[in-house]
């Protein structure tokens, strides 16, 4: 009852930000789905491992469409691709589509500078050619949406260039064209233009707020161009990170470095601090693996004339096992027939762990005394298996327990319970209770009068355990024996309908059959003696059972309302000593 077809991935692209309600592409059409079924099929999309569902499917379509805003940056940050995986299941049969998702960038960013004002002091005797850090601009969006180029205000004495850090990242130059003279001017404002390549085109500025002094000065340097720290998840508040360190071979004021971050996501800014004084990061925010586990910050070290130079500092979080797996119910043929052949599937199950490696490895297993097994399937697919016959007499119901547990040390698991319900099949015919019955009939027996009941049970689910009584067709010294009895098809139980007449017969056998109501029925039959109890004298040995009477026949013989002598002598001949 299912095809699991892990080969046929599917990948769609949608542009970031695009309205409810857009469509993205048409599923059924790629997949060779008959549209008309995709509501009886209940076609739905199950996003991995977040708790928003970004698409959903219009049924009467097969439409994939935009559910919920798609944000590329709160996904993938700066990663250069940012892809979505999600799945899509179908019912009856159980069918699964591992579908993807490549989210475009739209230009939604604009480059911002990490300050509104940076204040540059530069000597007066600084040559042409001199160089000053200028922190870059940062653009959220990637690709041609990011900066592109920078304007700088027109001026006589500075030019602007771009240069590359060796580890890749980039940053501004102001480049002196002209030498300053302090007493011309003392000071400058000039305001530089950052500008992203998207359509339409979005910009960010800064003013440069030139000093000119009459000092030397150096830059401070960073003992490393970048730094790398490790750091375990959920670290508590103030754990120290790193300290990153700048000298200045100046002297007094000119010596005195001071630390800021010069350019932090907002993610990581609710999570590190950094100590302008000693150049120690340290942990302030909660941090989580799953929510991040490779931050990039940037320091800027200054020194007390505004002379800068930049760091890079790479945080890489540990995971720790702080999440167990989790199991999803995915479909579940629910109630199951008794008659399924061992090996049917009856559901699908997928588990995820939100943590890394070895922590995310989970295995599956289901408690021992039930005839269901988990077969691994594709990826963390799970599916639900019988193992053997079942039996809705012998068990209707079953609580399924699976366990998930992950390899973290220590190991975290979880567990779901699955119930089930077992449907009937008409598989039991209604058994006699007895193998066969007995009648006695007393000489005077009245039309309607009671001569036996006869029971069968079915141990089968409503009409299927229904049991009908009727009487074979037969013939008795050659009138149909239907002119001698009736049996009360409810109930069992057999009635005289005429008075019968001991000189024609002493006993005779008939039949009765139990049939369920069942599609098709299940029937069995059953031989009833009817014995014609005459006055002694009449009674033959051979026709006398030899046993004691029971006390159904005593109780029989009593509702026939027999006189005392009559019951005595009845009871005297079932038991001849
Ligand atoms: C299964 O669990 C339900 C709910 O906990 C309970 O009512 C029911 O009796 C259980 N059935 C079996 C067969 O254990
Ligand atoms: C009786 O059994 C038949 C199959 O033999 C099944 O289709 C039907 O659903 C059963 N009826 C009930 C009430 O369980
Ligand atoms: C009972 O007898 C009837 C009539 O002869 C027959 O059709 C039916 O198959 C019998 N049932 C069984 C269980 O033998």
């Amino acid at each position: 009852i299912r095809t699991l077809r892990p080969a046929d991935l599917i990948t769609y692209s949608v542009q970031e930000e695009l309205k409810h309600g857009s469509v993205i592409g048409n599923i059924a059409k790629d997949l060779g789905l008959e549209v008309g079924r995709l509501s009886a099929r209940k076609a739905r999309v199950d996003m991995e491992g977040d708790d928003k569902q970004y698409c959903g499917i219009n049924l009467r379509s097969g439409d994939l469409l935009v559910a919920e805003r798609i944000d590329r940056e709160e996904h993938c940050g700066e990663k250069p691709s940012c892809v979505l995986k999600f799945d899509l299941l179908l019912e009856n049969p159980l069918e699964l589509h591992r579908l993807s998702l490549q989210v475009q960038d739209v230009n939604d960013n604009a480059p911002v500078f990490p300050k509104d004002i940076t204040k540059l002091e530069i000597t007066e005797s600084a040559p042409k050619g001199t160089r000053y850090r200028i922190n870059a601009a940062h653009d959220a969006d990637i690709g041609k949406n990011s900066v592109e180029s920078y304007i700088l205000q027109q001026n006589p004495h500075f030019i602007f260039s771009i240069q590359t850090t060796s580890a890749g990242s980039k940053y501004g130059e102001l480049v002196l064209g002209k030498e300053l003279d302090r007493e011309e001017q003392q000071e400058m404002k000039l305001l530089l233009t950052a500008v992203d390549g998207g359509s339409p085109q979005r910009s960010g500025t800064v003013v440069i707020h030139v000093i000119v002094l009459d000092a030397n000065d150096n830059a401070p340097v960073f003992t490393e161009a970048v730094y790398t720290a490790a750091l375990p998840e959920n670290s508590p508040l103030k754990t120290k990170v790193i300290t990153v360190s700048a000298s200045d071979i100046d002297e007094g004021i000119n010596g005195e470095v001071t630390y800021e971050f010069s350019r932090l996501s907002d993610k990581s800014r609710k999570l590190f601090s950094l100590d302008e004084k000693t150049g120690e990061i340290s942990v302030t925010g909660d941090i989580d693996y799953e929510e991040g586990s490779k931050y990039e910050v940037f320091v800027e070290a200054k020194d007390g004339y505004g002379l800068s130079s930049e760091a890079k500092v790479i945080i890489d979080v540990r995971d720790v096992n702080d999440n167990a797996p989790v199991i999803y119910l995915k479909s579940l043929s629910n109630p199951i027939p008794e008659n399924v052949s061992p090996g049917t599937e009856v559901g699908i199950i997928n588990v995820q762990d939100r943590d890394s490696e070895n922590n995310r490895q989970v295995r599956c297993s289901i408690q021992q005394n039930v005839p269901f097994k988990l077969v691994p399937s594709i990826k963390t697919y799970y599916s639900l298996v019988t193992t053997g016959q079942l039996d809705r007499e012998l068990v209707s119901d079953y609580n399924i327990t699976i366990t998930a547990t992950d390899e973290g040390s220590p190991p975290l698991s979880s567990s779901k319970t699955v119930q089930l319900s077992v449907a009937d099949i008409n598989d039991n015919p209604p058994v006699f209770e007895e193998q066969s019955y007995s009648a006695y009939v007393t000489e005077n027996n009245k039309p309607g009068s009671t001569l036996c009941s006869v029971s069968a049970r079915d141990p089968d689910w409503r009409q299927n355990g229904t049991v009908i009584y009727s009487l074979l067709p037969g013939d008795v010294n050659g009138a149909p024996v239907s002119s001698y009895l009736s049996v009360n098809g409810d109930t069992g139980v057999i009635h005289a309908v005429r008075s019968f007449d001991y000189e024609q017969f002493r006993s005779f056998k008939v039949h009765v059959m139990a049939r369920d109501n069942g599609s098709p029925p299940l029937s069995s039959n059953v031989t009833v003696s009817v014995f014609h109890i005459g006055c002694e004298r009449q009674l033959s040995s051979d026709t006398v059972p030899r046993q004691s009477p029971s006390p159904a026949l005593i109780s029989l013989l009593i509702t026939q309302m027999l006189t005392a002598q009559e019951l005595y002598a009845a009871l005297t001949i079932m038991t001849p000593t």
